[in-house]
């Protein structure tokens, strides 16, 4: 494994997430610790994008969405699905985009900066797994591209390391 991220801000944002996902890739490994890998690629996803102000895991259990490896501040630690954005993409099990988290009706505000959210959800042989979070404190941080590797990336975290 590669201990170090390397970041090309110059790039367009198709290019580093092309970069990104070639380098979590190679930084995570099956058999490593599920905490392990989980907890690298959210620091691999924020070391690549200043926009990001929190990004992390909500795993669930069975009943419940819990708090699982992050980077960012400290924040909720139990969501139960169908609340805010990251209940509502496990109840659904779609990305939910949300240009404006003022907008989106039962935002759960864990941080009061926070002005925009991408939410994927994770699933693992047909059940759900958890979701993906990523806060921005800047409006419409996120858009189709983001969608595009970030569900790409999760696919490759169900299929390959989870
Ligand atoms: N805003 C999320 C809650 C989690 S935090 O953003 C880390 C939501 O509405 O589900």
């Amino acid at each position: 494994m590669s201990d170090s991220i390397f970041v090309d801000n110059t790039a367009t944002l198709d290019e580093q997430y092309i970069l990104l996902v070639k380098q979590i890739k190679n930084l995570l490994e099956k058999k490593d610790n599920l905490i392990t890998n989980l907890s690298n690629f959210t620091a691999a996803l924020k070391q690549t994008f200043n926009k990001i102000s929190w990004v992390g895991f909500y795993l669930f259990d069975g009943s419940k969405l819990y708090l699982g490896p992050f980077q960012g501040k400290v924040a909720c630690t139990q969501i139960k699905i169908g609340s805010g954005v990251c209940g509502t993409a496990a109840q659904k099990l779609e990305t939910i985009i949300v240009p404006d988290v003022d907008k989106f009706p039962g935002h759960i505000a864990c941080d009061v900066e926070s002005r925009s959210e991408i939410v994927v959800p994770i699933i693992k042989q047909d059940k759900l797994f958890g979701v993906l979070d990523l806060d921005s404190t800047d409006y419409n941080s996120f858009n189709e591209t983001d969608k595009k590797y970030l569900e790409e990336l999760v696919d490759y975290l169900s299929k390959e390391i989870i």
